[in-house]
């Protein structure tokens, strides 16, 4: 089970930085061992200025972007076009920039029925993988106040999470983030990875970093605990601050 690993940032801007590293040092070394990088994105805005770092010197030409398969860890149940899409996002920081082959940017077709199937098949293709878990290179994730990761929230008491679909891909459809239909990867795909890596900034994550750390269950981020890869926690000050009392008490 993985210890997670903390980095603290005083400069979201490092934070960033470091994130861009991370990505192109597991990517460097999935290629020289497999010859192939698949890495699944996180969504929201925390990592948006990473992935414009990644679309820049000295990281675009050094990421091996034509052995680089992109996927999504969530995506929300709008059209394409739609502003709040996050490969939409992710396609105007990076993706349009870096020479990435167009058939290696695998976007979940969350607006069609049926879509959390179907990036199930995608997934099991690439990876050729008919059966079992696949294991990413990296995922990137990112974290809710309410302790989410993805688009996978925790139980309300007495209330089942609607959350149907396959081994490796859930269509949730009462997300309390709207909107409330997401298709998300599952935890089982988040503990199969060879590294996992959180960014969370600001005070208002405070809590669920704390408890995402320390693994609370009762939290999705808490169970994000790769079984045999790496768990790395990129946080700004006021994210960690509550860790950083605990740790120095
Ligand atoms: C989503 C994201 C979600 C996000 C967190 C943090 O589609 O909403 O996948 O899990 O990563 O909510 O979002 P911010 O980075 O915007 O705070």
């Amino acid at each position: 089970m993985s210890i997670p690993f903390l980095e603290v940032f005083d400069d979201p801007g490092d934070l960033s930085e470091r994130a861009a590293a991370l990505f192109t040092e597991s990517a460097l070394e999935a290629v020289e061992k497999q010859g192939v990088f698949r890495v699944a994105l996180a969504g929201g805005s925390t990592p948006l200025f990473a992935y414009r770092l990644l679309a820049e010197e000295p990281w675009v030409s050094v990421v091996p972007w034509k052995k680089t398969h992109i996927f999504f860890g969530d995506e929300r149940c709008v059209p394409e076009s739609h502003v709040i899409r996050n490969d939409l996002a992710a396609r105007e920081a990076l993706l349009s920039i870096a020479p990435i082959p167009p058939g290696n940017i695998h976007p979940i077709e969350a607006d069609k029925p049926g879509a959390e199937l179907k990036y199930e098949k995608v997934i099991r293709e690439v990876f050729q993988l008919p059966h079992g878990v696949p294991r990413f290179d990296l995922i990137l994730l990112g974290i809710g106040a309410d302790g989410h990761t993805a688009s996978l929230f925790a139980r309300v008491p007495g209330k089942e999470r609607d959350e149907s679909g396959g081994d490796l891909v859930l269509l949730v459809t009462d997300s309390p983030k709207p909107p409330a239909r997401r298709i998300t990867l599952s935890l089982a795909v988040f503990n199969a990875a060879h590294r996992a890596v959180f960014m969370a900034t600001g005070p208002e994550k405070r809590e669920a970093v704390t408890r995402a750390v320390a693994g609370d269950p009762a939290i999705p981020a808490g169970r994000v605990r790769p079984v045999s890869g790496s768990l790395v926690f990129l946080l700004d000050r006021p994210a960690a601050e509550e860790i950083a009392r605990e740790v120095t008490r």
